[in-house]
């Protein structure tokens, strides 16, 4: 009998199937094209021992040990809600349904509520590391029931990620939350590939360096403070050469970004509960003017696409750099609190910073220090609150604002970096320009404000 089954044989679902069997667990596999089994069985070398391959829904079910614990790794979405549909007849109370794709979270909600008619367990889990995250160790973050947990915690504290020898795995809370907390890391993680890519159109338009010497300055930085996966991946893809034309390879990439959706969801919810994620809301932003190539073809010829001198050094990009990063985690980790509250979920910021501290693309050494800031208690979750990270603040932000201005004053797009700085310079200030909004909407709709000092509703003397 198998401890786990797995459906689904794309890329995530054989890496993690391999990496259990490489752990000692019996894996159940199948998947909806059957032609696909047989050739991940044969390619799976001494670890076929232990997958277990089946064709049909009904035979993978009963190779399962009781109760059942079904992991799919199959696109979001509508067919996730077929296949509930498909396999529900054939589960018994006390089974878990795992979905491990990158759902929306309201999508596990509503899917936990209609398994739990039936007494069946549903997990809505956050995977992150790409293909060989999953093989040789990802980060997940899982959302379900405590008895969901006991089923599973031996298997993905196994194949986990480690982190100094703590496995990168958690149950953050019900229904919801693991999914959740994968958007708003996808989130995270937009803005940190956009911030690198600000940087390097900076350096490469703005300081006329070649991408292999920004190459050389992202490897230096990732032996620093700014060491992480992203920083690293950057350093190695500007060493590339394109074969067929010996241009560097990012000179024959098209410059217009895609994306599946998580980037935006999380400035969704964010906006919904109140919240902004303006640095995330600019690098889904700038992926979407991105693959707008024929328009800003068009404009470059109408504008002027010339671009000025950048003039700030490697040491002050690297300050502005890490500040942007802090805000960036500042500005995810809010929204993780409105969402914990609003949901209920009691989500432990501290652990979800140490769970993704090895494993996940955004992986870096800032996460450690964030891990150790929320271990005190910071209000609504606002990490700028944490002596440490403030005063990591204070030495970057002048950096932060000499790259922006500098930037901008030569014409050079930094929508992340500028999203943050004004982020930080609205919260910073104990007193703001509100007062103004509330004068004009008392003045045109009678609507009302707060006095200094007073309690109660008032209205401004042009109503007298
Ligand atoms: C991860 C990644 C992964 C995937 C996303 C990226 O954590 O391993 O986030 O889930 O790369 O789909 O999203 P886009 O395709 O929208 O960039």
């Amino acid at each position: 009998m198998a401890q786990i089954g797995i459906y689904g044989l794309g890329t995530m679902g054989s890496a993690l199937a391999l990496n259990m069997a490489e752990h000692g667990f019996d894996v159940a596999v199948t998947n909806r094209e059957s032609d696909w089994i047989a050739p991940f069985i044969s390619e799976a070398g001494d670890l076929a021992a232990r997958l277990h391959p089946y064709t049909t829904l009904a035979e993978f079910i009963a190779a399962l040990t009781p109760p059942r614990v079904i992991l799919f790794m199959i696109p979001s979405g509508a067919p996730m809600d077929a296949m509930i549909d498909e396999i529900t007849p054939l589960l018994a109370p006390g089974d878990t349904v795992i979905d491990g794709g990158n759902a929306d979270f309201h999508d596990t909600r509503r899917r936990t509520a209609q398994l739990a008619e039936r007494d069946l367990h549903f997990v809505g889990m956050g995977v992150s590391g790409g293909e060989s995250g999953a093989r040789h160790g990802p980060s997940m973050m899982l959302g379900g029931s405590a008895h969901s947990w006991q089923q599973l915690k031996p298997v993905l504290t196994a194949i986990a990620a480690r982190y100094e020898g703590a496995p990168c795995v958690a149950h953050l809370g019900p229904d919801g939350a693991g999914h959740f907390v994968k958007t708003v890391h996808n989130g995270i993680e937009y803005v940190d590939m956009q911030v690198i890519a600000e940087i390097y159109s900076l350096l490469r338009n703005g300081a006329a360096l070649a991408p292999t010497e920004i190459g050389a300055l992202f490897a230096d930085w990732d032996r620093g403070p700014l060491k992480s996966y992203l920083v690293e991946i950057t350093a190695r893809l500007l060493s590339y050469t394109d074969p067929e034309t010996g241009h560097p390879m990012v000179d024959v990439i098209k410059d217009a970004a895609g994306q599946k959706g998580t980037g935006r969801w999380t400035v969704i919810e964010a906006l919904r509960m109140g919240q902004s994620a303006s640095m995330i809301e600019a690098a889904v932003g700038a992926r979407g003017w991105s693959s707008e190539k024929a328009t800003r073809q068009r404009a470059e010829t109408i504008l002027g696409g010339a671009v000025g001198a950048f003039d700030g050094t490697p040491e002050v990009l690297a300050e502005a750099f890490l500040a942007a990063r802090i805000l960036a985690y500042a500005q995810g980790f809010r929204i993780l609190a409105s969402a914990s509250e609003e949901y209920e979920w009691s989500l432990d910021p501290a652990t979800i910073a140490r769970i993704w501290r090895a494993g996940c693309i955004i992986r870096s050494a800032l996460l450690d220090d964030i891990a150790a800031a929320f271990d005190q208690h910071l209000p609504q979750g606002q990490l700028i609150l944490a002596p440490q990270i403030a005063q990591t603040l204070a030495r970057c932000i002048p950096s932060l604002r000499q790259v922006v201005c500098s930037a901008m004053h030569g014409g050079h797009p930094v929508p992340a970096l500028s999203a943050g700085l004004s982020w930080y310079d609205s919260m910073r200030l104990g007193h703001g320009s509100a007062n103004i909004i509330q004068a004009q909407r008392d003045m045109f709709g009678h609507h009302g404000f707060e006095r200094l000092g007073r309690s109660g509703r008032h209205h401004g003397p042009w109503w007298d």
